[in-house]
């Protein structure tokens, strides 16, 4: 896991002129701002920032351009992109207790778009005692980063979402998937129309009350890949005079130290290029948008964190702020698959050199067909009200409205999750992957030494909590018997692991054999109302003791939401009004 953001190493603009590789290309090294990590909030921030003319912008990032780069514009070749490979930082987690001591690595997942529910933006609100964090306050800015698109087979959509929350006039592209699975897709729906008491059908889970099953939304347009680079760094954008972005640069840390008003501030950050170090300014502010693992990494290495920490490791301190990398929160995920009487299959396209070639010869000329999108239909979420009740837990929720499980019918295809048995070869299998939404556990991101250089540790803190293994035992006895389901019948022939009859003792011993992530890793440097005793930014995401510094990315989360990371973090960044104050 822990890759370089993907979904920020698409710089697919056609005119480079402004993002440069080459450190002596720049026209100097001061700007007004400087954002440190172009990813999916740090772009944002840098196209915000630079429609206001009279503010310069340096983007540092220390990834490489992947212009042209197949994998990152084909939507079905994402997979490729979760072996250790140049777009990656290649972390890996420390070993596991709650998974049974194994690590995890590699991610599997993308493009998809949910925003979580309208109860997790209001817990935001209240922890951090600003109304402007909550769901009704955050729509509009939701609405400012999507630009709702036509999916590229163009079908008919209605029934499939609600235009009424949605934009049409936002940067980046989400839209419906082209229907390339209508057997799998047709018993998904059958199903929920059995079953609607369980898994009733849901218009748009992106409306803010997420609970039900419905189609999957994606940030795709046009059949390609949309990310931060694509979108926010687009032709349009990258052109802007006092925009500039420069690749292969990775920021060491904050230097040029000061204090000014009783609060610490820094000049500017030294980042390596090609084996030398060299020093950018800010003579406005610095952002940091390097994301959950590189934010609290550059923090530690720049002083700021627990003092005892960062004494033992040789690192003075400038700012002693326990809760730096403290608090990360991640998904825990596992998958239950079945062999299926179909051959309309990702593995039957993936695995058959002939079909592999018809569609990409489909998606060359056309962008449409199977690669177009990946193998997932549909999601569904759901609550466990009554077991945890009957079992005296606290609701780990956010609100009634806020699901406690997700259901990903990551299918026709089979996933082969770390330390799952997976399919029988050559059979043709679907999977359902299971998410924990709002796990109790925490974990961290520390270092352990003072060269920053060095990798970050990270403890995804998975499954140590009781609540969070009982979340996923009783969301494997209600998927299950979602797929008891009469509609199946005819479609599914066995599955894959047969749980149907284990113990709980049994079922917490699966699950901890197999599950995983998705890598949506949060709140390692996050927020807390102005007065909390803990926490790392105030709700204006300045850093607690310091100035000009603010920290604009998914580790500034409070909480997990409810869904995938990346509307929420698109959302948060878009939410820079306090930069223009
Ligand atoms: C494989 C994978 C699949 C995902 N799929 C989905 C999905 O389907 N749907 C969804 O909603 N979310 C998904 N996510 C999660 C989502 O991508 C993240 O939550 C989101 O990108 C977080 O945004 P960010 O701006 O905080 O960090 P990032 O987007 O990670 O950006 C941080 C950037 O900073 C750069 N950086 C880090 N350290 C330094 C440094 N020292 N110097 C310079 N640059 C630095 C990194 O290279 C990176 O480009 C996925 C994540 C992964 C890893
Ligand atoms: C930019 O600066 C000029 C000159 O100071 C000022 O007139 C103008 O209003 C500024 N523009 C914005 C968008 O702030
Ligand atoms: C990750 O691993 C790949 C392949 O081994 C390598 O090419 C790449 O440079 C590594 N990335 C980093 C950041 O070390
Ligand atoms: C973690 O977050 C909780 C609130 O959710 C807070 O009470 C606690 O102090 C935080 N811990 C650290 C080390 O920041
Ligand atoms: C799947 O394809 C194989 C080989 O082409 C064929 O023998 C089999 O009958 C097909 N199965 C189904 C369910 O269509
Ligand atoms: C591969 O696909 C082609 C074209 O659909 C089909 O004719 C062939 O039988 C398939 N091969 C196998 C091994 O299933
Ligand atoms: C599709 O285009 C890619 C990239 O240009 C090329 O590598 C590939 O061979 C093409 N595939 C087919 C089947 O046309
Ligand atoms: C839940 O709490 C009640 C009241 O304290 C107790 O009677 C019951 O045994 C508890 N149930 C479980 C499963 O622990
Ligand atoms: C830090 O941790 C890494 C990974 O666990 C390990 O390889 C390395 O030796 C450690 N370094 C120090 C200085 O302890
Ligand atoms: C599970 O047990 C029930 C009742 O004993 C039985 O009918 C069913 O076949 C078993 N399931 C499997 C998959 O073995």
């Amino acid at each position: 896991m822990f890759v370089r953001a993907l979904a920020t190493l698409a710089y697919l603009v056609p005119c480079l002129c402004k993002v440069y590789e080459d450190v002596t290309q720049l026209p100097g090294l001061s700007y007004d701002f400087v954002i440190v990590g172009g990813g999916t909030a740090g772009n944002v921030v840098a196209n915000r920032l630079t429609e206001n003319p009279n503010f310069s912008v340096l983007v540092l990032e220390a990834g490489v351009s992947n212009e042209g780069v197949i994998d990152s514009i084909v939507p079905f070749f994402f997979q490729n992109l979760l072996t250790p490979n140049i777009y990656e930082w290649n972390y890996t987690t420390v070993p596991q207790p709650g998974l049974n001591g194994r690590n995890v690595g590699n991610p599997r997942d993308g493009m998809v778009y949910t925003r979580g529910s309208a109860d997790d933006y209001d817990r935001f609100a209240e922890v951090t005692g600003d109304a402007g964090w909550s769901w009704d306050r955050l729509l509009p800015y939701f609405f400012k980063n999507e630009k709702w698109t036509p999916p590229v087979d163009h079908h008919d959509t209605r029934g499939q979402y609600n235009p009424a929350f949605h934009s049409t006039n936002g940067i980046n592209s989400v839209s419906l998937t082209a229907s390339n699975w209508p057997i799998f897709s047709r018993h998904v729906i059958e199903a929920s129309k059995e079953l609607p008491d369980e898994w009733p059908f849901n218009l748009d889970m992106n409306s803010g009350k997420p609970l039900g099953l419905g189609w999957l939304q994606m940030t795709i347009g046009g059949g390609m890949r949309s990310t931060s680079a694509t979108s926010y760094l687009g032709p349009e954008f990258i052109r802007r005079k006092n925009l500039h972005v420069l690749l292969r640069a990775q920021v060491s840390k904050l230097v040029g130290s000061s204090h000014a008003n009783g609060k610490l501030t820094f000049a500017g950050v030294q980042f390596a290029q090609g084996g030398a170090l060299f020093t950018a300014k800010a003579v406005k502010e610095i952002i940091l948008s390097a994301g959950s693992v590189g934010t609290p990494g550059l923090l530690l290495h720049s002083g700021i964190g627990d003092q005892r920490a960062l004494t033992d490791l040789g690192i003075s301190t400038l700012l002693d702020l326990p809760s730096v990398g403290r608090n990360a929160t991640d998904h825990p995920v596992f998958s239950l698959g079945w062999t299926v009487n179909s051959n309309q299959t990702l593995d039957s396209i993936s695995q058959n050199a002939t079909r592999f070639d018809e569609a990409f010869a489909q998606w060359n000329r056309s962008h449409t067909g199977p690669f177009s999108a990946g193998g997932t239909t549909h999601l569904a979420w759901a609550r466990l009200d009554s077991q945890l009740a009957s079992n005296n837990f606290t609701d780990p929720s956010a609100g009634p409205n806020s699901p406690h499980i997700e259901v990903a019918f990551t299918m026709p295809h089979c996933l082969k999750l770390a330390g799952s048995t997976g399919g029988t070869a050559g059979q043709p299998c679907v999977s359902a992957g299971i998410v924990v939404l709002n796990p109790v556990s925490r974990g961290s991101v520390t270092i352990n030494s003072s060269n920053p250089f060095d990798s970050p540790i990270i403890d995804a803190g998975f499954l140590q909590s009781d609540v969070d293994v009982f979340t996923g035992r009783e969301a494997i006895k209600k998927v299950l018997k979602l797929f008891k389901a009469p509609t199946w019948r005819d479609y599914i022939i066995a599955p894959i692991e047969d749980l149907e009859n284990l113990s709980d003792e049994e079922l917490d011993e699966h699950i901890r054999n197999s599950a995983s992530t998705f890598f949506y890793l949060i709140g390692t440097a996050a927020m807390s109302a102005r007065d909390a005793r803990y926490g790392v930014v105030d709700p204006d995401l300045l850093v607690k003791g310091a100035s000009r510094l603010r920290i604009i990315d998914a580790s500034v989360f409070p909480f997990a939401v409810s869904g995938h990371t990346q509307a929420a973090t698109y959302a948060i960044a878009e939410r820079g009004e306090f930069l223009f104050l």
